[in-house]
């Protein structure tokens, strides 16, 4: 791999994929909106090339994917609440996005085309450990376009024989993911905790939950995309499983101080327990997530100590 377009490269897990294809010798491109990704991430990144435009502008899509080898296509409208909210412009951004960037990857020639999915495809999660062969019926808006996205991705591989690959990540975690109102369970607890503000547990915190480092998930695409002949859709997780209370006591160890914590209802919908078996991706392309969850969020709360700095 020479050159590669990271579409979705200011966001939280396409700016640290970015990092580390130039850090690998790779020649990147990202293409972002700048929508829910931050100017900041890419001031790591300075060797990018970047172009900032929407992966719904087909023109744009196109300049973008140009040259590049491979495109790992990040860019979405994420979460389940976003898209509960407003369906719309989640199937404008997903799916027609998603179809822009395949196009322009035929167009061009591109080796392979890794796609960012979800563990949304497959909605209420039945008894763990969750296998790529369990049933996909998701149950929100962008649970349908990301399985919509994913589905175009091998149809692609199939029909123009370009390489696909779609990587259903479970809850990633790590540096450069910032609070905001759709944020997820870690980022919420830790710069809860690092304001000081109480924190509460939805439900009686024994449920689980596969959380999986960011450099994990680094390291899955970067694998996948230099495994030949390999395509299909892939669980990218910890395969490991953590409580919620447990992890909020673990943050609260490395956050240190007073930590207040409060038990809320059940929130509807929320699955009971989730586990992923990541067995396929190890055995097809050598995935193997390395990251402990102490190690994660020791460094994680670290990033955060500088980032509540930063914008203090
Ligand atoms: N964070 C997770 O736990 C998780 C779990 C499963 C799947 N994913 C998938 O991983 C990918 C990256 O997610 P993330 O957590 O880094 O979120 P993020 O919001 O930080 O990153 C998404 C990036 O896409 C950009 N973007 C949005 N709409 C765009 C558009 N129309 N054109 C160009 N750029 C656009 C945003 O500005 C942002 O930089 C997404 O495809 C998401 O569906 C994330």
């Amino acid at each position: 791999m020479r050159s590669a377009l990271v579409t979705g490269g200011a966001g939280f897990i396409g700016s640290n994929l970015a990092e580390a294809l130039i850090a690998g010798g790779v020649e990147v491109r990202v293409l972002d909106d700048l929508s829910s990704g931050y100017a900041i991430n890419l001031e790591q990144i300075p060797e990018a090339d970047f172009v900032e435009g929407s992966v719904t502008d087909a023109a744009i899509v196109g300049e973008a994917v140009r040259g590049c080898d491979v495109v790992f296509h990040l860019a979405a409208s994420v979460g389940n609440k976003r898209s509960i909210d407003d369906p719309l412009a989640d199937a404008t951004t997903n799916v027609l996005g998603t179809l822009n960037v395949l196009e322009a990857a035929r167009v061009h020639d591109v080796d392979k085309v890794v796609y960012a999915s979800s563990a949304g495809v497959f909605g209420e999660l039945e008894t763990p450990p969750i296998a790529e062969d369990h049933p996909l019926e998701p149950d929100s808006p962008y649970g349908v376009s990301k399985l919509a996205g994913e589905k175009a991705v091998l149809a692609y591989a199939k029909l123009y024989g370009m390489g696909g690959i779609a990587l259903r990540y479970f809850n990633v975690y790590g540096p450069n993911q910032r609070f905001d109102q759709y944020g997820n369970a870690i980022p919420i607890f830790v710069f809860q905790m690092l304001r000081g503000e109480p924190v509460t547990v939805f439900g009686d915190g024994e449920q689980t939950r596969d959380f999986v480092n960011v450099a994990d998930v680094v390291q899955a695409n970067i694998k996948a995309a230099l495994t030949r002949g390999v395509g299909g859709a892939f669980n990218i997780a910890s395969g490991t499983r953590i409580s919620i209370n447990d992890l909020v006591g673990r943050i609260a160890g490395f956050v240190g101080g007073d930590v207040e914590i409060g038990y809320g209802d059940p929130r509807p919908g929320d699955v009971l327990h989730s586990l992923a078996d990541v067995s396929a991706a190890r055995r097809s392309f050598g995935f193997d997530p390395e990251v402990d969850i102490d190690a994660g969020l020791a460094g994680y709360v670290a990033w955060a100590r500088a980032e509540v700095e930063r914008v203090r």
